[in-house]
């Protein structure tokens, strides 16, 4: 257990061995996950990375999210954004609180994905890049951000049926028109995460 809450509930799994010189996994679980579900996930990107997953703070329906959303697919604008500040300020305290050598990078999935995706387009000086698996575009920014530099991969997959095709595309364009570098792959699959699809973001963190 963390000795300090930094305002999410949270757990840290401090880097082990060689990997300490890679950046730090912000690991974001999807609807409904908590902040144990993606340890194995992050182990398995990085095998000893540090690893730092907070927990959604808003609950639908009792399942932890990281913002509201009025339907699926629907996201409360507002809220998106004052959350994707609040986890931005996380990982900031987070960086001091445990000495974390470089910026995160983010690893969300689905809901975990599109708040990344919103700590990206509203704070785009706070994460080293991220991996999105199944990630929808969580809002338009005013203004585009200053993303060069960042290097984001983007796990999509042809018959998701909350994750329209459309949706990841136009997610790409914002990024690339804000300067990322995007690497979008797709898998045959559903919106469930699969073998192919830790493999290529595995061998993309190299
Ligand atoms: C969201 O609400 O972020 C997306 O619809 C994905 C989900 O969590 O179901």
């Amino acid at each position: 257990m963390p000795l300090v809450n930094l305002g999410f509930e949270h757990r840290y799994l401090p880097a082990r061995g060689d990997a300490a010189a890679r950046p730090p996994l912000l690991l974001l679980h999807g609807t409904g996950g908590n902040e144990s579900d993606l340890l194995p996930l992050g182990e398995e990107l990085v095998p000893g990375a540090a690893l730092l997953s907070p927990r959604g703070k808003v609950l639908e329906n009792g399942m932890p999210r990281f913002f509201r959303r009025l339907a699926e697919g629907v996201f409360d604008v507002r809220d998106v954004e004052a959350r994707a500040h609040e986890l931005a300020d996380f990982v900031l305290a987070a960086q001091d609180a445990y000495a974390l050598g470089a910026k995160p990078i983010a690893v969300g999935f689905s809901n975990g994905a599109n708040i990344a995706a919103a700590v990206l387009l509203l704070r785009p000086e706070v994460l080293g890049g991220a991996v999105l698996f199944r990630p929808m575009v969580p809002l338009e920014p005013a203004e585009s951000p200053d993303l060069r530099g960042v290097e984001v991969f983007l796990g999509a997959a042809r018959r998701d049926p909350v994750v329209p095709p459309a949706e990841t595309e136009r997610l790409e364009r914002l990024l690339e028109r804000a300067g990322a570098k995007v690497e979008l792959r797709w898998v045959n699959a559903g919106h469930g995460l699969t073998p192919a699809d830790v493999e290529s973001a595995k061998a993309w963190l190299g």
